[in-house]
C-alpha cells in the first residue's frame, strides 16, 4: 500500500518525523522508513543551541545540515527546531546579562536561521518553545528571568529578518485541549499579532500518554487559533503506554493517533502532524518516563503497529 506522505499530499498535509543523526548515518532500516513514509523531518536534537553554537559565535551545522541534506535528497521539507529554549542551551548562554543575552539570541537566531534562509528544503522554525507553565502562567526560565516577556517578541522579529519566508511558529506541550495554559498561549498570540509581531503559527506537540485520556477538543482547539489567522500543526505527536505492550494498549493507542489526524484533517489551517520519531527502538519516552514506552507507530524491529494503520488509514480515508 501507498507510504504515508502519498496519502497525506493527497489531503494537502505534510505526515513528519523527528530524526537523529547517529540512527540515519547507521542504520539502512531507518534511513529507508524515514525516507520513504514521511514528507516532512524535524531535527530531533541536532538544530537545538547546544548543537549549533556550543560556544559563542563558534556556529556548528554538522549535524543540522547533515538532516537538511537527507530530507533534500528524500524531498522532503524540514521544520526547524528550535531557537530559543531553556533546555540544551549552553551555561554561557544562561549566565549573561540582560543586553548580552538579548544580542546573543538575535545573533543565534540571524546565524542559524540565516545559515538556511536560502534553502528551500527549511521552509518552517519553532521560534520559541514551552514559554508557559502548566497552569498557563509564564515559565520562570532564565530567558524570562533575565529579560522578562519582551524575548518573543525579539525572537519573533530577529527570525523575520532572518528569513522573511520562513513559518514563525510558537510551540509547546499539553496545549492540545483546551485548558489554562493553550489559552494561555492563545492570549498571546493574539495579543504579538495584534502588536504586529509576525507569529504565523502555532504547534501542538502532542505528547500524549493512553492512561491520561484523549484532549476531546483538540479539533475546537486547533479552530480557535485558526481563527486568530495562525496556521497550526502537530510537531511532536506520540502516545505513550505503561509498559508492556499488550493489543488493547495498541488499540487504545491507535485510537488517539487516528483522532490527532482526523482533528488535523477537519481544520483547513492544519498544515500537517509530525510523529517524534517511528520506531520504539528510539524514543525518548524510557528515558524520561520510567516503565513507559512504546509510544510510536512501528514497533524496535521495524514492523509497523497498529498505530501505523491507524494513521495510514485515516490519512488515506473519506
Ligand atoms: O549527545 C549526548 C551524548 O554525547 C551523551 O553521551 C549522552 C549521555 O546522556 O547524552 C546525549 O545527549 C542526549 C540527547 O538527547 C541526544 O541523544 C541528552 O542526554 C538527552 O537529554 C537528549 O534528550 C532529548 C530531549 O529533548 C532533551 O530535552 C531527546 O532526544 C528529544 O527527543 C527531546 O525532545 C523534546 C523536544 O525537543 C521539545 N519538546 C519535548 C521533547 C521531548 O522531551
Amino acid at each position: 500500500s501507498a507510504p504515508l506522505r502519498t496519502h497525506a499530499a493527497a489531503k494537502g498535509k505534510f505526515i513528519g518525523t523527528a530524526l537523529a543523526t547517529s540512527q540515519l548515518a547507521n542504520e539502512a532500516s531507518y534511513r529507508t522508513i524515514a525516507g520513504t513514509e514521511f514528507s516532512q523531518v524535524t531535527a530531533e536534537n541536532a538544530m537545538k543551541w547546544d548543537s549549533t553554537e556550543p560556544s559563542q559565535g563558534q556556529f556548528n551545522f554538522s549535524g543540522a545540515d547533515q538532516i537538511v541534506n537527507f530530507a533534500t535528497q528524500n524531498n522532503q521539507q524540514v521544520h526547524g527546531h528550535t531557537l530559543v529554549w531553556h533546555q540544551q542551551t549552553p551555561g554561557w548562554v544562561q549566565g549573561l546579562g540582560a543586553s548580552a543575552m538579548r544580542q546573543a539570541m538575535q545573533n543565534h537566531i540571524a546565524q542559524v536561521v540565516g545559515h538556511y534562509a536560502s534553502n528551500a528544503t527549511v521552509t518552517s522554525w519553532d521560534v520559541v518553545n514551552e514559554i508557559f507553565d502548566d497552569n498557563g502562567g509564564w515559565r520562570t526560565s532564565f530567558w524570562y528571568n533575565t529579560l522578562g516577556q519582551s524575548f518573543v517578541a525579539d525572537a519573533f522579529r530577529a527570525a523575520r529578518a532572518a528569513d522573511p519566508d520562513a513559518k514563525l511558529c510558537i510551540n509547546d506541550y499539553n496545549v492540545e485541549g483546551i485548558n489554562a495554559k493553550s489559552t494561555a498561549m492563545y492570549n498571546l498570540v493574539s495579543s504579538l499579532r495584534q502588536q504586529g509581531v509576525p507569529v504565523d503559527c502555532v504547534g501542538f506537540q502532542s505528547h500524549l500518554a493512553i492512561q491520561y485520556g484523549f484532549p476531546s477538543d483538540m479539533q475546537q482547539n486547533m479552530e480557535r487559533f485558526a481563527a486568530l489567522g495562525v496556521t497550526v500543526r502537530v510537531t511532536e505527536l506520540d502516545v505513550r503506554m505503561q509498559m508492556p505492550r499488550d493489543s488493547s494498549k495498541d488499540t487504545t493507542q491507535a485510537t488517539y493517533y487516528r483522532n490527532v489526524v482526523n482533528a488535523c484533517l477537519a481544520v483547513t489551517a492544519c498544515a500537517g502532524v509530525t510523529i517524534w520519531g517511528f520506531t520504539d527502538k528510539y524514543s525518548w519516552v524510557p528515558d524520561t518516563f520510567s516503565g513507559q514506552g512504546a509510544a510510536l507507530i512501528y514497533d524496535e524491529n521495524y514492523q509497523q503497529k497498529p498505530s501505523y494503520t491507524a494513521v495510514h488509514d485515516a490519512l488515506a480515508g473519506g
